[in-house]
C-alpha cells in the first residue's frame, strides 16, 4: 500500500479523516506536506487521550502528603563532611566525561511573544549575550576547569528546530565543539476540537504541537542522544530550560550527590517565595518524592505550617535534574513512555471553509497534550532533591513584562555578580533599597561561582555608582 492509501486508512480508523477533505485542491509540494505532518501523528495514543475523559489533575490525597526529605542549601555541621566528598566525587565524574549537559529548547514561548526561538533571545545586561550563548560559555567554562568535553544535547521542535541550528551555525557554536553539540527534535501531539477532531490549521497543515518537555525522553531514545551518550561514556545528563539564565549546566556537589545516592532521577529545588507561588511543589507520597503542580495543590497544603511557623511544602521545582542515562533507557525501553499526559484548553488557529481562510479565536477551543518531566520522578526506585539558593540558579524568562519577565531575569543576573563580587571583598555601591548602583555582568568564560571568580582576581577592583562593568 502506498504512503497515501496507508495513511489514509489509518486516518479513517480513528475517525479523522477530515485530514484529506482539500486533499484534491492542493499542490503536489502541498500534498507532500500533508502527509508529512499527518505521518507524524501517534493516532492511537491521541484516540485513547480523547476517549478519556480525565483532565490530568491530579487527584491529591492531602492526609498522605509530606514534606519529602532535602538536602540543605547549606552543609551546616552535619552534612559538611558529605557535602564535600560528593563534591569532589561529581568533579571526578564531570573530568571523566561522565555528564553530559541537555537543555530543552522545544516549547512555544507563547507568553514571551519573542518570534525566534527563545534560545536565541538577547539577555545579558551589558553584552546582550542570548541564552544559548550564555549556556555555550558555562560549558566552555566546565570543560576548561575539568578538562571535559562535555557533550551538549539541545533539544527542539518543528518550529524551532531550523532556526536554532542555523544560529548556532552563525555564531560558530560559540566556540564549542560542533562534534559536541547534537540538536535532536521532539515528538508531537496534534490539538483537537471539542469533538475530538485534529484541526487543520490550513487545508495542507495540521495543527500540531510539541508534546511537552516530558517528550524530552522518548526522543533522546529515538532520535540518538541515549546512543551517542553511551558511546561518550556519559552516565548522567544534567537536564535544564532554555529559559533560565541563571542556570548552571552542571554542578559537582548535585552530581557527587545524585550518584552516592544512587538516585536515578534528582532535582534541584528553592525555597518557595510565597505559599501560592507559581512553581511546581516537591513532596513525599508513599515514600516517593514526586512534583505537585501548584494548580493540582490544594490550598490548605499550600498553606500548611511546621510547629516551628516553617512553611511545610517549601520546595519549589526549578527543572533542573540529573538524569541517570540508564534510567531514561528502562523508561523508553520499548519504545513507549508512560508518563501521564496534562490536558490544557488552548485558543489554535483553524481552517475555516466557508471563509477559506485561518481563523485566529477569540477564545479556547481546543485541548493540546503535554507530559511533563517531572512526572518520571516517582517511577524512579531512588530519587533525591537539593535545596539550592534562588538567587544563584533560578530567574526564567517567561513573560513580555512583570514577574518572570527578561527585566527580572537581568536584574537578577546583576544582583548575582554583585554578590559575587562582594564575597571576593569588593564594595558595591548599593542604593537605599540595596539594589546594585552598578550594571554589572561576569562573563561565564570568566568564572561560574563566587569561588571561581575569587580566584581569578587579580588586583583591587573599585566600582563606581552608574558604572557599567563588563567582566571577561
Ligand atoms: P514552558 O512550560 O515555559 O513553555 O516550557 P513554553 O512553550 O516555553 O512557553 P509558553 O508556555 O508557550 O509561554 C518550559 C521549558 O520546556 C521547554 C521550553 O522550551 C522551556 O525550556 N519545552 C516546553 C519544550 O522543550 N518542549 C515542549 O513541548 C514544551
Amino acid at each position: 500500500m502506498n504512503q497515501i492509501d496507508r495513511l489514509r486508512k489509518t486516518a479513517a480508523q480513528y475517525g479523522q479523516e477530515h485530514l484529506f477533505q482539500y486533499w484534491e485542491s492542493l499542490s503536489d509540494d502541498q500534498r507532500s506536506v500533508l502527509l508529512d505532518d499527518i505521518e507524524r501523528i501517534d493516532f492511537a495514543t491521541l484516540a485513547k487521550l480523547v476517549a478519556d475523559q480525565d483532565t490530568g489533575a491530579m487527584s491529591v490525597d492531602e492526609s498522605k502528603i509530606e514534606a519529602p526529605p532535602v538536602y540543605p542549601q547549606c552543609a551546616g555541621d552535619e552534612h559538611a563532611q558529605l557535602y564535600a566528598s560528593a563534591t569532589r566525587l561529581g568533579e571526578t565524574m564531570l573530568a571523566d566525561g561522565k555528564v553530559g549537559a541537555m537543555v530543552v529548547a522545544g516549547g512555544q514561548g507563547t507568553r514571551l511573544g519573542f518570534d525566534a526561538p527563545k534560545g536565541t533571545f538577547p539577555i545579558s545586561p551589558l553584552r546582550h549575550k542570548t541564552l544559548f550563548q550564555l549556556f555555550a560559555e558555562n560549558i566552555l567554562n566546565l570543560n576548561r576547569t575539568y578538562g571535559c568535553k562535555m557533550p551538549w544535547y539541545i533539544m527542539t521542535s518543528s518550529a524551532t528546530d531550523a532556526p536554532t541550528r542555523t544560529f548556532f551555525d552563525e555564531n560558530d557554536y560559540f566556540g564549542l565543539d560542533r562534534a559536541d553539540v547534537f540538536f535532536f527534535e521532539q515528538g508531537v501531539m496534534p490539538a483537537v476540537d471539542d469533538d475530538g477532531k485534529i484541526i487543520l490549521c490550513q487545508p495542507h497543515r495540521v495543527a500540531i504541537s510539541p508534546n511537552g518537555h516530558g517528550g524530552s525522553l522518548l526522543a533522546m531514545r529515538d532520535k540518538g542522544v541515549l546512543e551517542d551518550a553511551a558511546r561518550r561514556g556519559v552516565e548522567v545528563i544534567s537536564y535544564f530550560q532554555v529559559d533560565n539564565p541563571l542556570v548552571s549546566p552542571a554542578d559537582p556537589l548535585f552530581i557527587g550527590l545524585h550518584a552516592n545516592s544512587q538516585s536515578q532521577m534528582s532535582s534541584i529545588a528553592v525555597p518557595k517565595a510565597d505559599d501560592l507561588e507559581k512553581v511546581g511543589n516537591f513532596v513525599s507520597l508513599d515514600g516517593k518524592v514526586q512534583v505537585i503542580e501548584y494548580s493540582d495543590l490544594p490550598d490548605e497544603l499550600a498553606h500548611a505550617r511546621n510547629p516551628d511557623g516553617s512553611r511545610k511544602l517549601n520546595a519549589g521545582s526549578v527543572a533542573i535534574h540529573l538524569i541517570d542515562r540508564a534510567y531514561v533507557e528502562s523508561l523508553t525501553g520499548d519504545g513507549e513512555l508512560s508518563l501521564p499526559w496534562h490536558r490544557a484548553r488552548k485558543k489554535v488557529e483553524y481552517f475555516d471553509l466557508a471563509t477559506s481562510s485561518t481563523v485566529e479565536p477569540v477564545a479556547p477551543n481546543a485541548t493540546k497534550f503535554e507530559m511533563f518531566i517531572f512526572d518520571a520522578i516517582p517511577l524512579a526506585t531512588q530519587s533525591i532533591v537539593l535545596e539550592q539558593p534562588r538567587e544563584e540558579c533560578f530567574s526564567p524568562v517567561k513573560n513580555a513584562e512583570g514577574v518572570d519577565s527578561a527585566a527580572t531575569a537581568r536584574r537578577d543576573m546583576v544582583r548575582r555578580a554583585a554578590s559575587w563580587l562582594e564575597q571576593c571583598s569588593v564594595e558595591v555601591p548599593r542604593d537605599t533599597v540595596g539594589e546594585p548602583q552598578a550594571i554589572i555582568e561576569i562573563s561565564p568564560l570568566r568564572a561560574i561561582s563566587a569561588g571561581q571568580l575569587k580566584q581569578s582576581m587579580t588586583g583591587a577592583l573599585k566600582i563606581n555608582p552608574e558604572e557599567k562593568l563588563y567582566l571577561e
